[in-house]
Parts: C-alpha cells; structure tokens; sequence
C-alpha cells in the first residue's frame, strides 16, 4: 500500500481497532501499542501496509515451510480452483483428498495407514481422543476412558483438547468444564519438577508415567503427548530415549499411544516427523500446521489399520464414528499439501536443512554469554530461548516486565517478528531460510535480548 494511499491506511486502522479481536492477545495493551497489518509475503518474508519488509521469524505461527508465495502451491492451489473449492467428504471423495491420503500414509511412521482429515490441530487432536474412546468400547474394554497426559502440554483450545492441556495460563480458567485427566511431569529439564539433574536423573520423568501406567492401565484409554519437543509449554526439548520409552510403556501396558505432531511435524524437527528422530510409530498421529506449508487450514488424524478396524461392521451395530465438520478435507488444502509433500521430495527439504540447523546451532552458542539467558533449547529449527532476571537461580522475571515481549518488540523494530511464550523467546523460521536468513535473524534477536534485559 503506498503512501499516496493514506486515506486508504487510516481506514484499515480505524476498522481494525474498531472491530478485531486478536487470538491469545490482550486488546487492552494491543490497541494501545497500534495494530501491525500485513499485506504480503514472499519466500520468508513479510510486508506490511507500509511496505516495511520483516522476517517471519516463526512462520506465521509455527505453519510456513517452503516460504509465503511458493510458486508450486500457488499454482496447485489455482489449479484446484479451476475445478473446484469446496466438496463434501461425508459419504463423498475427492481427487486430491484421496492422493493426500496415499501421500501421507507414505511418509508418517510406519503402520499408520488411514487418513481422517479435519480442519485445524485442535480438531485432530479431538478426532483422535473421540476415536480412542471408541476404540476400546468397541474392544468391549469398557473402563478405558481416561487420558494420561504431560505437564506444560499443548494441544489446541477446543474443549476436548484443552482437557488434555497442561498450561495453567491458558487453562485453568476453564477447569470447571472439563473432563478430568492424569498428568505425568513434563521433561522440562532446566527446571525439572522432580528437582533432579539431568545427567543423573535416569529419565525419572519417565519412570514416573510408568508408575502411573502400571497402577492405572486398566482404565488409561491412551497416553497423549507432543513428540519431542513440548511447543507452546516453552519448546520444552525432551531427553534422548524419552519418547521410545513412552512407546515402550503403551505397549507394555495396552495403552494406545496419541503423537501430537501438529506443531513438530513436516520438517521441523530436522526429521519428516519428530517421532522418526526415535523409531517411534504411534496409534494415532495428529498433523495440521505445515502440512499444507503453511498455506490453508487443513489437518489429518492418521491410524493404524488396528484401530480403523474396529470401527468397521454394520450400521445397526453402531461401530460408526460419528465425527466430521463442514471444511474436513477442503480439496484446495488438499491440493496445497499434496504440493507441498512434492516439494520437500523434489527439493531434498530435509536433506537441506541439516548444515542450517547445524548453523543454527553454532550461532546460539553466544547467547549462553548474554547474563539474561537461562537456557537455549534447540530441536531441529525450533528454537526456544528462556530469559530469567537470575542465571544463577534461574528466578524468572517479573510477569509486569513483559521481558519476552518486549524484546521481541524490539526484534520487530530490526525487522524481524517473533512471538514469545511468556519469557521464553520462540524462533522458528520457515524452512526455506538460507544460512544467511539465519545468521541475519540471530543477530536481530541476539542484540535486542541485550538491549532489552540490561542489568
Ligand atoms: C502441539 C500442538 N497441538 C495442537 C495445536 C492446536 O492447533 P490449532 O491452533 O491449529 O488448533 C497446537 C497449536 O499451536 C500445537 O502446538
């Protein structure tokens, strides 16, 4: 938008703080600091109503992967449009909803063969608690109702999937109506709540879901978790050996084992899938997010021929799973993401993605000797950065200051947006950021985490 445009301008802010309301933002402290309205992108770049250029430094909310205006998805979604937008899938298919299907039963772990689509990663995760409730009705297994989770977990902010949520910030007003959950501790190691050290512990937080599942099996329908890395909880990065130990105990205990891949899922964790990075392959899987690179609303929930099994029989014996929305397996999505798994085969994605990790990782090095960094937490291109007023202590800044958001308040002022997770500051850019991309957006962060937590 030029400046000539300013009328133009005006009323776009006007009609903005008239009648937005911001997920996960206080209006209050937003409208005071002035709306921030885009109006394009291109490769990992965004531009505002200005034309001010910055880096999507955690691609558009954890979703972008090939970069905004891919000109293969752009292509593949127009395509699409030529033939059409939107048809139903109950009692119906589509063309690039059964190639999607195909697609992902190839490239998720192993034995994960069937494809219930939905629309966002809350809706996969509710798809897959619904459907291990059924399942062991169905097996006749009728006390298996109950869910072990992880403290600090995430899995969306619809009711079902805040009930297996962990984060009291998010969740605790919501208490009262919820159902009730088991929570194992979270392997958040820089401040573990079994008071232990990491290089001792011997993975007690495992130890301790298996103490769970030993006493309660008989009525644990299935143990849910976020592979690897616990995102919105602070991009928590779990121990080596912590995740085939979960396997290891479902199996052992007959728990169905739910990955909640939605946020680690295509590419971000330098694997395809987090669970790759340890053999694993779950019961159920849920994926949104990057799956169609970050370009439209689409999710899956994928299932082990066992599980699709049980739900099959006559009408009258009531085996249907009784579960879709209007959108689920929007064929333009569909088209995006089949584009999109074309992509990351024909450009070698996670192949091209390790030295940039490994920069990555190299770079984040200097941030130990900035006073206010407590801890670096890196997975793959998922970086979480906690900033505490004590290193020695690890006491954690005022909530008031606003630290994490203030320095990343400050990396947009350099041209960089980034959003924390209270003072854990996220940096999760799209995977099609060259080591240069990399090496410019540290230094963004790297100076205003000094600017901002001067002693
Ligand atoms: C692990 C995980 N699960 C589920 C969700 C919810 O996804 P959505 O926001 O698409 O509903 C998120 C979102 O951040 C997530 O990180």
């Amino acid at each position: 938008m030029k400046n000539d445009n300013f009328g133009l301008k005006t009323t776009l802010l006007e009609k903005d703080r008239n009648h937005l309301w911001y997920p996960f933002t206080q209006m209050q402290e937003h409208l005071a600091a002035g709306p921030l309205i885009i109006e394009r992108g291109e490769g990992p770049f965004l531009f505002d109503i200005d034309g001010k250029k910055y880096y999507d430094g955690v691609s558009s909310l954890w979703l972008n992967v090939h970069g905004h205006r891919k000109k293969e998805i752009d292509r593949a979604v127009t395509a699409q449009l030529d033939k059409i937008a939107h048809s139903t899938m109950l009692g119906l298919s589509h063309v690039p909803a059964v190639e999607l299907a195909a697609g992902l039963a190839a490239v998720t772990p192993p034995g994960l063969n069937k494809v219930f689509y939905s629309d966002n990663g809350s809706t996969a995760v509710e798809v897959a608690l619904k459907m291990a409730f059924q399942y062991w009705q169905h097996r006749g297994q009728r006390d298996k109702t109950k869910f072990l989770t992880l403290a600090n977990a995430y899995h969306g902010d619809t009711i079902g999937a805040v009930s297996l949520g962990g984060i009291d910030l998010f969740h605790r007003i919501f208490r009262p109506l919820l159902f009730h959950t088991i929570q194992a501790p979270s392997p958040y190691c820089y401040r573990c709540s079994l008071n232990l050290e990491t290089d001792t512990c011997g993975t007690a937080c495992a130890a301790r879901a298996e103490e769970i599942m030993s006493r309660r099996h008989r009525e644990l329908a299935a143990m849910v978790l976020e592979p690897l890395v616990q995102g919105a909880g602070g991009m928590l990065v779990q121990p080596p050996g912590y995740l085939k130990k979960i396997r290891e105990l479902c199996t052992r205990y007959n728990v169905l084992m739910i990955a909640d891949e939605v946020a680690t899922g295509f590419g971000r964790t330098g694997k395809m899938f987090a669970c790759e990075h340890e053999g694993v392959s779950p019961d159920l899987m849920a994926v949104s997010k990057g799956i169609t690179g970050g370009y439209l609303p689409l999710a899956a929930t994928l299932v082990t021929d066992e599980i699709y099994n049980a739900f099959r029989g006559a009408y009258h014996e009531q085996k249907t799973f009784f579960h879709g929305h209007s959108y689920t397996g929007n064929p333009l999505a569909c088209a995006a993401a089949l584009a999109s798994l074309k992509i990351f085969a024909e450009e070698r994605v996670i192949e091209k993605i390790q030295p940039k990790i490994q920069f990555a990782a190299d770079k984040l090095q200097s941030f130990h000797q900035l006073p206010a960094v407590g801890d670096v937490r890196q997975r793959g291109l998922m970086v979480g950065i906690e900033l505490v007023r004590d290193r020695r202590t690890k006491e954690p800044f005022p909530p008031e200051a606003k630290t994490g958001a203030g320095v990343c308040l400050a990396t947009r002022k350099n041209g960089l947006i980034l959003r924390p997770l209270g003072d854990v500051v996220v940096f999760m850019p799209p995977l099609c950021c060259t080591t240069e991309d990399l090496g410019i957006m540290l230094d963004i962060l790297h100076r205003a985490i000094k600017e901002t937590t001067l002693f």
